[in-house]
């Protein structure tokens, strides 16, 4: 590949701020890379439509990138990825990068206690992640909760005594056992990453709590290694340039916001993406 190529940023989705955690992890991993960040607000939230209806708006969302210049797609999102990766994969050359509810790791990990797992309904109805609970379920107790409404409250950047307060009434409603025995809390949304401190406050601090940015962010270095994609290193990284399919006034303030939280503020100095 020519260094014009590697040097084009890297697209990345999600219906708003959720795949920020895996674009503050992206930028820690590579960070000689530029991404671009569309924040598909006039769509979301993606949780509650039809499989159909996130189909069409995620190869949309894709489409609006490519057209950007990428190098590479990465879907931050995983209801867009249970819904649409294969149809998104199928329209676009590129290495195309979804994510999914990381069950896998929290097995290795829980030894013999019992696993929930918080996601959008979207996401836990479909075929991906149903594969995924009968790979898995053989190994621990994996209990499946999801959270209607969630992401919108994180979008709006709800205290935490209102967060709190929905996670104990949808935990509570929708498991038989103590939260004492539960021993690990997978986060199969993005958004969710961003509540961690409120979900261990409820849960207790016994419970790891679990997301899959980390091992995303580390595959997709794998594949733009793999396929000889990385940008050079002293590249103008890392820098990123936020889009919207909302109002931008609102929409881009709000994900600078959330991406200052996921750096853990001033622990590095983005470049802006011209
Ligand atoms: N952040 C998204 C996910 O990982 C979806 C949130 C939503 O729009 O419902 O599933």
């Amino acid at each position: 590949m020519n260094n014009n190529f590697n040097n084009l940023p890297i697209g990345v989705f999600d219906s708003g701020v959720g795949g920020i955690s895996l674009l503050a992890e992206m930028i820690w991993t590579m960070p000689s890379e530029q991404f671009i960040y569309l924040s598909d607000s006039a769509n979301a939230p993606y949780g509650p439509k039809s499989c159909n209806c996130i189909r069409d708006i995620s190869v949309s969302a894709a489409r609006l990138l490519m057209e950007k210049g990428i190098k590479a797609l990465v879907v931050a999102c995983n209801t867009a990825t249970s819904a649409a990766i294969t149809f998104i994969r199928e329209e676009f050359e590129l290495p195309v990068i979804g994510m999914e509810p990381a069950i896998k790791p929290a097995v290795e990990k829980n030894g013999q206690g019992k696993i929930i797992v918080l996601a959008t309904p979207l996401t836990l109805k479909e075929t991906k992640f149903y594969n995924l609970f009968q790979r898995f379920n053989c190994c621990a107790e994996i209990i499946p909760i999801p959270c209607p409404g969630l992401a919108e409250l994180i979008e709006l950047e709800a205290r935490p005594e209102k967060i709190r307060e929905y996670l104990s009434n949808i935990i509570g409603d929708a498991i038989r056992i103590q939260f004492d025995e539960i021993s690990t809390v997978v986060l199969g949304c993005t958004h969710y990453c961003f509540i961690r401190e409120e979900i261990s406050q409820v849960i207790g601090p016994q419970a790891v709590v679990i997301d899959g940015t980390e091992g995303t962010a580390r595959h997709v270095l794998r594949i733009l290694d793999d396929g000889g994609l990385l940008a050079a290193e002293g590249n103008k990284g890392p820098s990123v340039k936020f889009l919207t399919t909302g109002d931008p006034k609102q929409v881009i303030p709000l994900c600078e916001r959330f991406l200052a939280k996921a750096l853990k503020k001033d622990r590095l100095k983005l470049l802006p993406l011209k």
